[in-house]
Formats: C-alpha cells, structure tokens, sequence
C-alpha cells in the first residue's frame, strides 16, 4: 500500500476529434446517430484492468463493489472480472460482493434537479464493510455527493469511488473519485452502458452522439 502512488486518469483533451467511424466496428443501426468513436472499447478495456490494479493495492482483503446502475454495469462487471483474474494471477485475493444501486438524474442531455434512487435504498449490508461505488460518469458531482452522505449513513468502514469518467465541466468534482479511468471534455457520450434515453448502451466504445441522435431519440418530459 503506498500512498505515494498518484493515480492520474488519462486526459482526453477538448481538441480530440475522435476516431472515424468507418475505422472501427459498431451496431450498424447507429451510424448516423454518432459522429466519432470517442474512446475505443479496447483502450476502456485496458484502462478498466488499470484501474482494478490500484483497488487490489488498495484495499484489505474483501469489499462491497456497489455498482450504480444502469450506466455503471459495463464498467462494474469488467473491474470486477479483472480484480478476480490478477488474484487468480497473484497471492492476493480479493473477495468482492457485488451490489447495486439505481439512480435517476437524467433527461435527453440534460440533468434534472433532483436524485431519485430507484431501488434498494436500504444499504444497511454496507454496515462496517470496504466499499467501492462504481459509477460511469462523474460530471459536476452531485449525484455523488447525495450518493456518499446516504451510503455513509450505514457506517461503512470506509469508501472509495470509482468513475469511468470525469467530465471538466466548472466546478467538477475531480477530488470525490478516487479512481478516474479518463478525464473527457464537457461532451455528452454514449455506449459502454451510458445511455441517451436508454439508447446506445449496446454500443461498446464511447462515442459522442450526432445532432441526428439527439433529435431521432429525444424524449418529452413526463411527468409519470
Ligand atoms: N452520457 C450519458 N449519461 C450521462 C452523461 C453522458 O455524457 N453525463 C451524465 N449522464
Ligand atoms: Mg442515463
């Protein structure tokens, strides 16, 4: 364990154009509704193994993954895959018990005021444990922060989270995330699980969406 190690994310700088389309394979049904491929799944994939090396030298010997759905399954199920293949591939073993929470902020691009937490909202198996929260997306951190004050009232023994990506957007919240897999500009991406409208989230790379996909999968505010 050395405290000395920084984990700095990948910085993915606001001039980066993404990769052509055409370079790449994708679901054939989204090819006018993304303009690039933004971060290849095969780069998320190796960061992801990164990132499950720094939680393996970080903590003890068992921890309470709490994915936050539905944007995080990707990103949860591969970290914990990789935690569990470098202890088959080392002498330490870390036991995970993975668990999930729904959160609700979104609508179309935009965030709505308040957190709904759809779902479990009782976390009191979190009592005394290690806990991990992995969530896709981190942008101006209010989402977490409402998160972490309703997890630390279980008292868990402590809590680190881990964001796929951290969007620099003014005032972001770079200190909550303990574990940054990239740090992206202030674009709206979709696939690996993120969701527009719940669309994309068969795509496996990161892209940012086309005018022609916002419009084609825009969605009224409902009040139900
Ligand atoms: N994409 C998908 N979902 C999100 C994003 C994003 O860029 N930001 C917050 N939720
Ligand atoms: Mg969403």
């Amino acid at each position: 364990m050395d405290e000395a190690v920084i984990k700095k994310p990948i910085v993915i700088p606001d001039d980066w154009p993404g990769y052509s389309l055409e370079l790449f394979s994708y679901p054939e049904h989204y090819h006018e509704d993304i303009d690039s491929v933004y971060i290849p799944h095969g780069v998320i994939m190796n960061r992801v193994e990164r990132l499950a090396r720094y939680v393996m030298d970080d903590f003890g010997d068992s921890i309470v993954v709490l994915c936050v759905l539905k944007g995080g399954y990707k990103f949860c199920v591969d970290l914990v895959e990789f935690i569990k293949v470098l202890g088959r591939n080392s002498n330490k073993y870390l036991e995970t018990r993975v668990e999930f929470i729904r959160l609700k902020s979104y609508l179309n691009d935009q965030s709505t005021e308040e957190l709904q937490i759809i779902g479990s909202r009782d976390l009191s198996f979190l009592r005394g444990k290690s806990v991990l929260i992995v969530e896709a997306i981190v942008d101006t951190g209010k989402t977490m922060k409402a998160l972490l004050k309703h997890v630390e009232t279980f008292e868990p023994k402590m809590v680190k989270v881990a964001g796929l990506l951290v969007k620099r957007v003014p005032n972001m919240a770079e200190d909550l995330t303990d574990y940054v897999g990239f740090e992206i500009p202030n674009h709206f991406v979709v696939g690996y699980a993120l969701d527009y409208n719940e669309y994309f989230r068969d795509l496996n790379h990161i892209c940012v969406i086309s005018k022609i996909g916002k419009m084609k999968y825009k969605q009224e505010q409902s009040n139900g």
